[in-house]
């Protein structure tokens, strides 16, 4: 998978991609980030890539020259790949957004800066628009780094675990069970034994229990669009009861 991000602050993303995980998936060529500096494409002696509203008004807007230059350049015209903008205005980025994109062989990422950008970027360049939540950032370089490592870690082989996206939080619909490690007894506190007892067929049931508890619990909007099968739905009844007795009775 193959990111060309392009931003005025390339320099903001190298410590994150030279760690960890996306620095291993980088040395092993499963992910490869292209930083393009918009500024580099600039012709005017001060390399001014923003410039006052016309209409009036405050705030700087990112000019399309620079931008249209920078992308025809390195993806071509019309684009080779899809032009992702990041904006407060897209659409929400979500673990389906993330799958959906995981697929590709390449990904195109424009970070937004200042307090705009032309909309002749969003008309004529631009090919989708995602947001990372309803809160503005002062520019589309953390969000692409969030969208890129998101993306990331669904690649084959970038995780150690080849199943470790599967159960994560929201992959299979619901909110991760809990999780346990060595030492069994921390402080006085201890593990549930069910983990300590080898039988893999219990311990598969109370993760699957305990993820449906703390969805039902956090974020019970989820389990709407879950895929639930009879012993899930039996069990969210029984607990839905004891949680709420008076739940079921009606008026
Ligand atoms: N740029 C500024 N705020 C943003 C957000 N919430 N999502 C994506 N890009 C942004």
């Amino acid at each position: 998978m193959q990111f060309d991000v392009f931003t005025l602050f390339p320099a903001v993303f190298i410590p994150y991609l030279e760690a960890s995980i996306l620095q291993r998936a980088r040395a092993g060529g499963l992910l490869d980030v292209h930083l393009h500096d918009i500024r580099t494409w600039t012709t005017d002696k001060h390399h001014v890539t923003d410039d006052a509203p016309f209409g009036g008004g405050g705030g700087m807007v990112m000019k399309p020259d620079p931008v249209f230059a920078a992308v025809e350049d390195v993806l071509g015209a019309p684009p080779a790949c899809p032009l992702i903008l990041m904006t407060p205005q897209g659409r929400t980025f979500t673990q389906k957004v993330a799958e959906e994109l995981a697929v590709l062989p390449r990904i195109g990422l424009l970070c937004g800066h200042y307090e705009g950008i032309d909309e002749r970027i969003r008309q004529h360049l631009v090919t989708d628009e995602i947001s990372i939540g309803d809160y503005v950032l002062t520019g589309g370089e953390l969000p692409a780094l969030i969208l890129m490592d998101a993306i990331s870690r669904l690649i084959p082989g970038v995780l150690g675990d080849p199943d470790g996206a599967m159960d994560d939080s929201f992959a299979m619909g619901l909110l991760e069970y809990p999780q346990y490690t060595r030492p069994a007894e921390f402080r006085g506190w201890g593990v549930p034994e069910v983990l300590l007892s080898g039988n893999h067929a219990r311990i598969a049931r109370w993760r699957r229990e305990q993820a449906l508890l703390r969805t039902l619990l956090r974020r019970p909007d989820l389990l709407e669009n879950a895929s639930l099968s009879d012993a899930d739905r039996k069990y969210l009844k029984k607990v839905q009861s004891e949680v709420d007795p008076g739940a079921s009775q009606g008026p």
